[in-house]
């Protein structure tokens, strides 16, 4: 009997309507469009903030200039959740932040400063004054803020301050009239309420100022991505294959949560094709705690690993690479999570190469 195969010809039709509608879209210069293909599944539909910072806030809106908000859109915050818009053109960039500010059209007013600062005595207050929110080194919060206890639409975590694209896109007087405005609606406080004189301000913006230094050259080539996935071929037959990833999965004291046929709904009840079987594990701990860090990792839960014999007897394994992953979603806490589960698929996968 012939091995039926996946369709690829179904899968490259869908392909060619997702970038028949991406093309669509992609020369429109409506900001409010735009706004809602780009930005809404984070910053919510009308600006009001979810895994992203709220926009429409007064106190936001008239303590940062066009230019920050466009370098903001543009250069994103590499290693943090906010991504980089590099493929949208100047016009469309200026369009959204249009946008933005039609919402609470208010007049931009930035406080210039008059004093000198002093970023060793800035590093002390930061580490008393705003350590607790930005991180001891201003590298932001850690996860999204948003998990199963709290509603969607309240302040989240303190952005990363120690970021290229944050650093880029704020001058001094923006850091300074945010330290000294605060932004009501949030925690973060104006600074004569945390107790600081403008003194103190002056030498936390020199801080701030600082971080610039450690970053790498632009140029630097970035990392190789890591490959979409990991494949390990089988030195057993299909079903010896199967049972030693059980048996490794359990090992590990993740769970089996299912198990059924590549194809299972695809085609006809009993048609399914045996040799293509997708085995889901986890754990609901593992489960609960990549959410609470990223919920977009809803998207690979629960793990799985699909076994298949190609047509030439051959038995492969393969899973997606967390590595690859972790570093789409521009979210650094998932570096060390997206570390363990990639160990964790390759140990798994190494049980049937040997
Ligand atoms: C109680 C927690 C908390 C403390 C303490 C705090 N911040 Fe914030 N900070 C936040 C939050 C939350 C935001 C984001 C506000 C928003 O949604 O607009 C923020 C925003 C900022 C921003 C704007 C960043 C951006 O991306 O626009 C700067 C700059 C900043 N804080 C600096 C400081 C400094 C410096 C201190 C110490 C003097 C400090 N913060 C203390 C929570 C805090
Ligand atoms: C995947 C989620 C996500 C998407 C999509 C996203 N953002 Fe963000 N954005 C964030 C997060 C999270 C932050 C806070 C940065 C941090 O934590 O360091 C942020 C920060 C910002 C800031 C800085 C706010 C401040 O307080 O200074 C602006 C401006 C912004 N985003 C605008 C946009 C716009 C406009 C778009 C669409 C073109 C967009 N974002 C798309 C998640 C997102």
């Amino acid at each position: 009997m012939p091995v039926r195969r996946s369709q690829p010809h179904l899968f490259i039709a869908i392909f060619l309507c997702f970038f028949a509608f991406v093309g669509n879209v992609n020369a429109t210069t409506d900001g409010a469009k735009l706004f809602a293909i780009h930005c809404a599944a984070c910053h919510g539909d009308k600006g009001d903030g979810g895994i992203g910072v709220p926009l429409t806030l007064p106190d936001f809106l008239t303590s940062v200039t066009d230019e920050y908000l466009f370098q903001t859109i543009r250069h994103g915050r590499p290693g943090r959740i906010m991504p980089a818009f590099r493929h949208l053109g100047d016009e469309q960039i200026r369009a959204i932040v249009e946008h933005i500010r039609s919402w609470a059209p208010k007049e931009v007013k930035l406080i210039p400063g008059r004093i000198q600062g002093n970023p060793e005595k800035g590093r002390e207050i930061f580490a008393r004054y705003c350590a607790r929110c930005h991180g001891p080194l201003g590298r932001g919060g850690t996860g999204t803020g948003v998990n199963f206890t709290r509603l969607h639409n309240l302040p989240i975590v303190a952005p990363g301050l120690n970021n290229p694209g944050f650093l880029a896109a704020a001058s001094d007087d923006i850091i300074r009239t945010t330290l000294l405005r605060g932004r009501r609606g949030t925690p973060m406080l104006p600074a004569a309420k945390m107790g600081l004189s403008e003194q103190d301000v002056e030498d936390v913006v020199s801080f701030i100022r600082s971080f610039e230094k450690q970053f790498q050259p632009a140029g630097k080539p970035a990392a190789a991505p890591a490959k979409p996935a990991l494949i390990a071929v089988s030195t057993k037959p299909f079903s010896e294959t199967v049972e030693r990833i059980e048996r490794a999965i359990s090992a590990r004291r993740l769970r089996i949560i299912r198990k059924h046929s590549l194809d299972d709904g695809l085609v006809a009840w009993g048609e399914e094709n045996k040799k293509q079987q997708v085995i889901y594990f986890g754990s609901i701990r593992q489960i609960n705690t990549l959410l609470a860090i990223d919920p977009r990792m809803g998207l690979f839960l629960p793990n799985r690993i699909t076994v298949m014999e190609q047509d030439d007897g051959k038995v492969i394994a393969t899973s997606i690479n967390p590595l690859r992953f972790g570093s789409l979603f521009n979210n650094a806490n998932l570096e060390h999570t997206s570390r363990e589960l990639h160990d964790t698929y390759m140990a798994i996968l190494q049980e049937i190469s040997r």
